[in-house]
């Protein structure tokens, strides 16, 4: 197998940078013809993704060029230099003998994704499709709308592309698939089982990587191959060509959107808890423990979700009629911020505030109800983590068992007044021991409304820790 080497200068303005390109000349002689360029993450080196390259030279059935980009400035891809890396790139592959029946696709890792995928929005012409390594379309596109076919592609054990984030990109696929089911043929979502965020590349990783990235269970090598047939197959249902092969790499594409169905299917069902709509769901169970009534069938829990501003003055409220209550209660959800929806960043609430009425108030209404012993927002918190690790999926809640650092609820912060609980979040802290949680609770004994207010934990925030930063090798910033 030959490779060349090139050096190009790319000029702008103000600076001069050297992007260099490795060319890999194709294996097989025979085939359609395809070019492959491949962007490396952030400080990451072009030619570490030589041995995913050579692997994919090797399982794909046509003739592949492949160009390796290398030299962008503190060897981080960015918007400056990418379009002249890519066009080195496409040049010098033509240059060792690649034509122009040639199928183009372009490949990234991890920032470099974010980059490409800015680039082919606008840069599409000669494109028949790009890869996203470790790396996805971000809120800012459409996915059926986006110009070329996009694989996405990651392991479910990477600590810096969260599956938790990877989720919501398949759930766009699957709101698509059932108006168009080509659509997992064109921007396919596949999840690669055992496999972390530095395996498309070789090498030492980065320190970032080296710090956040999930221990993998499977061998670079085996990562390579898996990557290489999801690339392929992704290349030849694109390309539609070798025409003998496009129904074979359907199928595949077909199984690798069912095994997504059932392993991102808990992490929808927890994420749905904490909001559905207009209401939160684990707010309504919250209430229903607050409540300490043993046999809830008299008890209707409507929830309402709320902005911080609204939170501030609605309160929780009893309506009783033949015997039965209805308790409206309202709930205001915290998001980290992260307005460029970077996957880095948790994507689970930091907190859930919910504004309940007391079991004290219930039992003025229900004075023959059967009332369990006292309980407090504590009890909802463990309850959170009992419903998150129930819904887990088996292998995810097994990595948790064996090797994720614990969780442990301690008891509620109960103040005094309704000013200090707005104003405090959920203590939500991680160490080497693992995640501790405490929330601040305000239940004022003497209120003729009798409420009963819980900054809670999320069961996705808890379903994201065992999935993901438990298993990282520190805790979490
Ligand atoms: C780029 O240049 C470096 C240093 O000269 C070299 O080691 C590397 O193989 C070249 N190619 C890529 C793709 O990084
Ligand atoms: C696309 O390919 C054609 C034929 O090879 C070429 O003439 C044209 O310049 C290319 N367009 C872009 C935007 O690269
Ligand atoms: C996405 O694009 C499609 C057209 O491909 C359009 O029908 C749809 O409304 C768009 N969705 C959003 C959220 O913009
Ligand atoms: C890759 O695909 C080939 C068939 O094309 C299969 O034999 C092999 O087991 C696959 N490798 C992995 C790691 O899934
Ligand atoms: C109240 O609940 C407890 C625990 O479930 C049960 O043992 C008891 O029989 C119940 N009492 C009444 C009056 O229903
Ligand atoms: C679990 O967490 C507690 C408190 O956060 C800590 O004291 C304990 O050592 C931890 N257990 C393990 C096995 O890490």
């Amino acid at each position: 197998m030959g490779v060349v080497h090139f050096v190009f200068l790319v000029s702008t303005l103000s600076s001069v940078f050297t992007v260099n390109v490795t060319v890999l000349e194709p294996r097989y002689t025979d085939g359609p013809e395809f070019g492959l360029v491949i962007i490396p993450g952030a400080e990451i080196k072009g030619y570490t993704y030589r041995p995913l390259a050579e692997k994919l030279q090797v399982q794909a059935p046509f003739k592949l060029w492949v160009g390796l980009v290398g030299g962008f400035f503190s060897n981080t891809p960015n918007p400056l230099e990418l379009p002249g890396g890519i066009e080195s790139a496409l040049g010098a592959m033509r240059k060792a003998g690649m034509t122009a029946a040639s199928k183009i696709y372009l490949a990234a890792h991890s920032l470099g994704g974010t980059f490409l995928s800015a680039y082919a929005n606008t840069n599409h012409k000669n494109i028949s499709g790009i890869l996203l390594y470790g790396s996805y379309l971000t809120r800012s596109y459409n996915m059926s709308a986006y110009p070329v076919p996009v694989l996405t592609l990651s392991g479910d054990m990477d600590g810096l592309n969260r599956i938790t984030r990877i989720q919501e990109t398949f759930q766009n696929l699957q709101d698509l698939y059932a108006k168009d089911q080509a659509v997992i043929y064109r921007s396919p979502v596949i999840t690669l089982p055992g496999v972390n965020h530095g395996q498309f590349a070789s090498g030492v990783m980065p320190k970032m990587v080296l710090q956040n990235d999930i221990p993998a269970e499977v061998s670079n090598d085996y990562a390579y191959e898996m990557i290489a047939n999801a690339s392929k197959y992704f290349m030849i249902a694109t390309a539609k060509t070798p025409s003998d092969l496009v129904v074979v790499a359907e199928n595949q594409l077909k199984q690798y959107f069912q095994d997504n169905q059932q392993r991102m299917q808990p992490i929808y069902a927890v994420r749905s808890m904490d909001s559905l709509g207009q209401t939160s769901p684990w707010s309504v169970v919250g209430q229903q423990i607050i409540s300490r009534l043993i046999d809830t069938q008299k008890l209707h829990v409507y929830n309402q979700l709320v902005n911080e501003i609204s939170l501030q003055v609605d309160e929780p409220n009893i309506v009783a009629k033949d015997g039965e209550l209805s308790i409206t209660t309202y709930t205001e959800i915290t998001y980290p911020f992260n307005p460029l929806d970077v996957s880095f960043y948790q994507q689970s609430p930091s907190q859930i505030q919910a504004k309940m009425s007391s079991s004290e108030a219930v039992q003025r209404y229900l004075p023959n109800g059967n009332f369990s012993e006292p309980l407090s927002c504590k009890e909802v918190n463990q309850a959170a983590i009992y419903h998150a690790l129930s819904l887990a999926a088996a292998i995810p809640r097994t990595r948790f068992m064996k090797s994720g650092r614990n969780i442990t609820i301690t008891f509620d912060d109960i103040v005094s007044n309704e000013e200090v609980w707005l104003a405090e979040p959920l203590r939500i802290t991680q160490t080497h021991h693992g995640l501790q949680v405490t929330s601040i609770g305000y239940h004022p004994a003497t209120e003729s409304n009798g409420f009963y207010h819980c900054k809670l934990l999320s069961p996705f925030r808890v379903l994201e820790y065992i999935y993901v930063d438990s298993l990282k090798p520190h805790p979490s910033i």
